[in-house]
This record gives C-alpha cells, structure tokens and sequence, in this order.
C-alpha cells in the first residue's frame, strides 16, 4: 500500500473511531486543519505539522449546495459543533484552518464559504480549489482529479501541478439514491440507507450502474480534448463501489486509480494548505 493510502487508511480510522493520534506520536508544531464544506458530507481533518492525521470528524449535511451556502446558519452551527468535539478530544484548541471550493465558483459564493469557517472561529488562513486540495495529497501533478460528490461530478486536468482545465456536471450520488429509490419504490432517505450498506453493494451497483456509465462518458467527452492525460484518478464519496474504477477505465480508455476512503482525500488535502498563517 502506498504512503498515501496509508495515511488515508489513518485517518478513515480516526475518523470513524472518534478517536485522535496522541501528542507523544506527532511531529512538533501547530496542528493543521482542512473544512472541507462538501454538498453531503462536512468534513474536518486536523494533521500534525508533517500532514500526518491526527483526528477527524465528518457530518452529514445538506447546508451547503455545489459550493454554495444554502443555509448559514446551519453550517456555522455544523462547523462549530465539529470543531468543539475534536478540540475536547484533542484537549486543544483549534485555531486556523484552510477551507476549499469546487471550480469555478464565483468569488461571492467562495466569501460565504470563508465566512462560515471564521464564523467558527477559526481564523480561515486559506481558500484552495477542491482538485488543487486533492491533487497535492496525491502527490498528482500530471493528469485528471475526477471527484464524484453527492450533487456533482467534477473533472479537473492538472499540468506541472496547476488545474488547466475544469468542467462539473451535475450528476452525483444523489442521482444514484434517486436511481435506486425510483426502482426499488423506496423513499430517499431508506434509499440512501439501503446504497450505503456494504451487504447491498453487488446489487445496488447493478442498478446504478446507468449513472456510473453517465459519469464516464461525460468524462470520455471532456478529456477526447486531453489526449495528455493518461491516468485519472477518482475521488469523492460515490466512487466507493467496488467496480467504479473499472466502468471508468472502460469508457474513457485511460487508467483510473481510486485511493483509499476516496471520500477523505480532498479534506486531507485541504488541511496541507493550512500553513498557520505563515508566508
Ligand atoms: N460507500 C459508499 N458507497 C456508495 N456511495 C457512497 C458511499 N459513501 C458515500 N457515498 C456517497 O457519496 C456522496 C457524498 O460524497 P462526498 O462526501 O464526496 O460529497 P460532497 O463533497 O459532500 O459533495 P459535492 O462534492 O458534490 O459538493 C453521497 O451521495 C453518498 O451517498
Ligand atoms: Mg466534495
């Protein structure tokens, strides 16, 4: 397993453990942290002064739509309440962090993002690109972030380590759990249960599958422009299925990689973007 996958092993551990890397395991210096404001998922990641995890916390959430903030209130509440677990856990407070948006946001829209972090008092140190966030934890200079989210997929082409190219469609895992509760006669939310249970995943893949072919050929589409890419690499919470990688690589032609727990890649990457305030 690679050094990144190790980390991100880690920290899906902390994360779902509730639990935090002692003060005696980790590199000296400030913590670091990433709030990551996704359409599904509000996720915090705290690392040590290396990036290395050192506690985590996630919140199902609908406050913020696409990068846009839908309901202040309830994601500066969210923020906080995350905030104040991981501080109680890591006997520490948590003092500044970096947050991110998805491509193409226009800068209204990134300001409310910042407002939400600060109103949490966290002094906001920096604003990065979704893909940038992942990229930089991946180490991928050359190539495609494709971060499969819950109301959007995003296709990002990176050279020499900068985001050349974006396009988002909006097709995410919230089309999957549509998909599913229209065919199974089934309300959203037992839908999404039922999507997210790994007992089901043979069958649910089977018929979600027409959105996964969706996703992969609005990404053939857009990267027939990118001969140069030759390898994508996938993120996100509703790349989780087994076989995603697989559909994507048929339809597109390239290699597609998924990391472990593809869902945390990108907050993890944001937290390398909190230097502390530091030039
Ligand atoms: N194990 C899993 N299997 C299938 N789908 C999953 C799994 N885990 C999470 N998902 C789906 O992933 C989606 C959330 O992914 P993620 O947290 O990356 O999105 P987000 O960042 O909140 O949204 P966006 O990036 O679109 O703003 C949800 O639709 C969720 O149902
Ligand atoms: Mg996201």
């Amino acid at each position: 397993m690679s050094i990144v996958d190790n980390k991100l092993q880690a920290f899906g551990k902390l994360v779902r453990k509730g639990t935090v890397v002692p003060a005696s395991d980790r590199a000296p210096g400030p913590l670091k942290v990433g709030v990551d404001l996704g359409t599904a998922n509000l996720v915090l990641a705290v690392t040590d002064a290396q990036n290395n995890p050192v506690a985590g916390a996630t919140f199902r959430s609908t406050v913020v739509r696409d990068g846009i903030v839908v309901d202040y209130i309830g994601a500066v509440h969210a923020v906080r309440k995350m905030k104040a677990d991981l501080e109680q856990r890591l006997g520490q407070p948590l003092q500044q962090a970096a947050t991110a948006i998805p491509p193409g946001i226009r800068p209204g829209n990134a300001k409310a993002i910042g407002n939400v972090v600060e109103a949490a008092d966290l002094h906001l140190v920096e604003i990065v690109d979704e893909p940038t966030a992942a990229a930089r934890l991946l180490g991928v200079k050359d190539g495609a972030v494709v971060d499969v989210g819950g109301g959007t997929t995003g296709i990002s082409v990176l050279k020499n380590g900068e985001v050349i190219a974006v396009f988002d469609e909006a097709t995410g895992g919230t089309h999957m759990t549509l998909v599913l509760a229209g065919a199974k006669k089934l309300l959203f939310e037992d839908a999404e249960i039922e999507k997210l249970d790994p007992r089901n995943e043979r069958d649910v893949f089977a018929l979600v599958r027409p959105v996964v072919d969706k996703m992969s050929t609005i990404v053939a589409r857009f990267l027939a422009n990118h001969p140069d890419v030759k390898t994508i690499y996938v993120v996100g919470g509703a790349c989780s299925f087994t076989e995603f990688e697989a559909v994507m690589a048929q339809h597109t032609g390239r290699r597609v990689i998924k990391p472990v727990e593809p869902l945390l890649v990108t907050p993890l990457g944001i937290a390398m973007f909190d230097n502390g305030g530091r030039q």
